[in-house]
């Protein structure tokens, strides 16, 4: 790439710790409950609009994927695949205060202008984490959302635990409790991890057990792994950066997905945790039927054939 083309990366007026919150709450709390954090990111001059609208360019010509896009007037309820996605994306970014447009800025730290903003970020963050945190981490990333006026962003659960870190505007952003089964039945969690991402459905009657932030410059909260959220922009452009982590604990997550196979089959299976050999024999019997389905797939890549297992 043309390094010449991209922009400096850092402002000579930001502090060298980035983002703040207190110790004892962070130690407590993190990849269990939500809470706040606060951070000088705001005036970082790689969020300011036409460097954002320099990224969206770079991002569709290098990495098209990167760069989710969708408008309209998106109730909380709504699932994502049920969004307008047919318009010109650097159109409905000049016109942001219009457009009723999302975007997304997927793995920025794969443009290089954003690299080294993305190494600073994660050190922190692990720093405040302390411990073993790194070889409990699958996968880290940083994500940039540029939001419309009053744009909502509808409920969903994540696979990674998040920081949501404000840097434009201000919006409402509601947390709910994991482990609140009402609010998230085991069968959502279950289908969340087997084959959907858009399985959490939103009960507006539980609304009000949700905690509430209210979003600005400057702060930002910290979302567990799983933890339901949607957001509300206020009348302004939003920008926020999350700084995530995909934890190494694909053992829950296997168990979720032997639980929805269970499931489909009649049975009423356990949640994760509650016996540890059913646990062990799920997984084992999940990745038996995983690996058959991968020769399968093989044979049938080469010219084989199964016979009336073909669906694999
Ligand atoms: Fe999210």
């Amino acid at each position: 790439m043309d390094m010449s083309a991209v922009p400096p990366i850092l402002d000579a007026t930001l502090p060298d710790k980035w983002i703040d919150a207190d110790t004892a709450a962070f130690q407590e709390n993190f990849e269990r409950k939500s809470f706040e954090v606060s951070h000088h990111l705001a005036c970082h001059p790689l969020f300011q609009l036409p460097q954002l609208m320099d990224l969206a360019e770079r991002t569709l010509k290098t990495r098209p994927s990167d760069l989710y896009y969708d408008m309209g007037d998106v109730a909380p309820g709504q699932k994502w695949k049920d969004t307008n996605r047919a318009f010109s994306p650097l159109k409905a970014l000049e016109q942001l205060e219009d457009s009723d447009a999302w975007f997304i800025f997927r793995s920025t730290q794969r443009d290089p202008a954003y690299a080294e903003l993305y190494r600073h970020a994660i050190a922190e963050i692990k720093d405040m984490v302390g411990g073993d945190i790194e070889s409990k981490i699958s996968k880290e990333d940083i994500i940039v959302f540029v939001t419309s006026p009053n744009r909502v962003t509808s409920y969903h659960i994540d696979r990674e635990c998040n920081f949501i870190l404000q840097i434009h505007g201000e919006k409402d952003l509601y947390v709910f409790d994991r482990e609140d089964r009402q609010i998230l039945p085991e069968v959502e969690i279950e289908r969340f991890w087997a084959m959907d991402n858009n399985a959490p459905n939103y009960r507006p009657e539980l609304q009000n057990r949700a905690k509430s932030y209210k979003l600005a410059p400057g702060n930002g909260v910290h979302v567990p792994v799983n933890c339901p959220h949607w957001l509300k922009n206020a009348d302004n452009i939003s920008v926020t950066l999350s700084v995530n982590f995909q934890f190494v604990d694909s053992l829950r997550a296997d168990i979720y997905r032997a639980n929805h196979y269970l499931r489909k089959l009649g049975m009423n299976p356990n949640p994760p945790g509650q016996n540890a050999v059913r646990d062990r024999a799920k997984v084992m019997a999940l990745s038996t039927v995983s690996a058959a389905r991968r020769v399968a797939r093989s044979v049938l890549q080469r010219g084989g054939s199964f016979g009336a297992d073909r669906e694999a």
